[in-house]
């Protein structure tokens, strides 16, 4: 109990406590759990500021920083576990203060705040943390997937529409497409922490305040990029957790998409993958079995966290302006979907370190299925200078008596003989030289196709930008460490410790 009559920070206009079935509905320790040094920072920077601008005498900014120190090594130390009893993150960390530096003091912190701008503050804050995180992940699958690529930039393998076999293409080519995938769902996580990272502190509960506050020397100390301007909508706006839970949606799609190809193409079936054993499991009574769960399991993630996303858009849907108490639950399905996007990542980075390609495989497939067709047809209207519909139905016909005599276009004397009777007479010999995979790759020509030495220069593009990326989280993640060195240093020196 402080006085004033509860232990409560609003105790003044109750007269009972809170039922214990209604606290365990509104409290939100766990979620916040993960935002305390977020706000301690917050707290103290907050502090600074409101001395800084003549609202906090020098004597009450020692007592509060005094003690928010305390608060943020027994936090460090794993000491500091949030009660349940105060509701939430901010309430725990206050009511530390306020027992400690006793109510003189620690009672003026609050002063010029509010928590509906602090938790935003705080969730931002956390959020753009777990954005480098995930951005770091997917640089790391990057890199794995690129240097693969490179690797097999000359190994064929099928390609495929409508999962047909549709035309030969190298290992390195679609290993190459997924990492641009991910290049793109960088920047829309790049995109989202911009949004993120701007401060709402100061805001106050709606409206500002009647304070001489200084909202950019806080917004600094914090490590923000800038502030969110009008008060209302620095508490009320949560479009920066539903972009970055659109782009984590869309990144988990992805990495969904490439997981299913290694479901698909590790089965006996088509046997172009074996997952190591490191990220296989077994069947409790089939003793043969070597399942790809680790392919199976990213699917169920993505759809997790994309049900992250349809959760806080409809939480959002029809709030009035203002703080609303629903924002409580805006952050454990950000929490969520980031953790799932982390944990995947990692996954998927050491699954796909460890993979092995089967080569004799695809390639063994790779012209399966008269899967050189096309380029057989683009054969005839290079140098034969027939229109291509002609050479598509030509081309037709020849798989149509192959597929009838039960041969394939590796049956090249064959091949020769059926083209002659289609008026287009050729070689043995310049049919395995037209319709060999590894010669239907080399064979294509254009800007992005699977030619190994586009794919080469492709691989070389995509890893300058990957270089780029890291440099750009890295300055971000350099940012943020060097605005909490100087909100310290400051806190350091109001506490005469240098
Ligand atoms: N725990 C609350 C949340 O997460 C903090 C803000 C509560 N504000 C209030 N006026 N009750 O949104």
């Amino acid at each position: 109990m402080t006085e004033g009559g509860s232990d409560k920070l609003w105790g003044g206009r109750f007269s009972g406590d809170v039922d214990d079935t209604m606290l365990r509905f509104s409290e939100s320790t766990e979620a916040d759990s993960r935002m305390v040094a977020e706000d301690i920072w917050g707290s103290e920077a907050h502090a600074l500021m409101l001395h800084e601008c003549g609202i906090l005498s020098a004597e009450h900014l020692r007592e509060i920083l005094r003690w928010l120190e305390k608060a943020r090594e027994e936090f460090e130390a794993g000491r500091l576990t949030l009660r349940v009893e105060l509701e939430d993150v901010h309430m725990n960390v206050e009511s530390y203060l306020r027992e400690g530096a006793g109510p003189e003091a620690g009672g003026r912190l609050h002063t010029a705040r509010s928590r509906n701008d602090q938790v935003v503050t705080d969730f931002r804050m956390r959020l753009r943390r777990y954005l480098l995180d995930v951005r770091r992940g997917v640089a790391a699958l990057r890199e794995v997937l690129l240097d693969l690529a490179e690797r097999h930039a000359e190994d064929t393998m099928p390609g495929f529409t409508h999962t047909q076999h549709a035309q030969p293409i190298t290992a390195g080519f679609w290993l190459a497409a997924h990492a641009a995938g991910l290049e793109r769902d960088d920047r829309r996580l790049a995109q989202a922490y911009l949004r993120t990272n701007q401060s709402p502190l100061g805001a106050a509960a709606l409206a500002g305040t009647s304070f001489p506050t200084d909202r950019e020397l806080i917004a600094s100390l914090l490590g923000f990029d800038g502030v969110v301007v009008s008060a209302l909508d620095a508490v009320q706006s949560r479009d920066f957790a539903v972009e970055t839970l659109a782009a984590l949606s869309m990144l988990m799609v992805n990495l969904s998409r490439l997981a299913e190809e290694v479901v698909v193409f590790s089965s006996p079936a088509f046997g172009m993958l074996e997952v190591d054993d490191a990220f296989a499991t077994g069947s409790s009574i089939m003793p043969q079995k070597k399942n790809p769960c680790a392919g199976e399991l990213t699917r169920a993630r993505a759809a997790a966290v994309a049900g992250r996303l349809m959760e806080l858009l409809t939480l959002l849907k029809a709030l009035p302006s203002g703080y609303n108490r629903d924002f409580q639950n805006d952050k454990p399905p950000v929490w969520q979907a980031c953790e799932h996007a982390l944990a995947t990542l990692e996954v998927m980075v050491g699954m796909w370190r460890t993979i092995t390609l089967k080569t004799g495989r695809m390639a063994e497939l790779a012209g399966a299925e008269f899967a050189s067709a096309t380029e057989l047809a683009n054969y005839l209207v290079r140098e034969r200078n027939v229109p291509f519909r002609d050479c598509h139905e030509l081309v037709g016909s020849l798989v149509g008596a192959l597929v009838a005599e039960g041969l394939t276009l590796d049956d090249h004397a064959r091949v020769a003989e059926i083209l002659g009777g289609l008026g287009q007479p050729m070689t043995a010999d310049q049919v395995a030289g037209i319709v060999d995979p590894a010669a239907v790759v080399w064979a294509q020509k254009s800007l992005g196709s699977t030619n190994p030495d586009e794919v080469r220069r492709v691989v070389e593009e995509l890893r300058r930008a990957l270089g780029i990326d890291r440099e750009e989280m890295d300055a971000a993640a350099q940012r943020l460490a060097d605005a909490r060195e100087e909100t310290l240093r400051r806190v350091r020196e109001v506490l005469g410790e240098e």
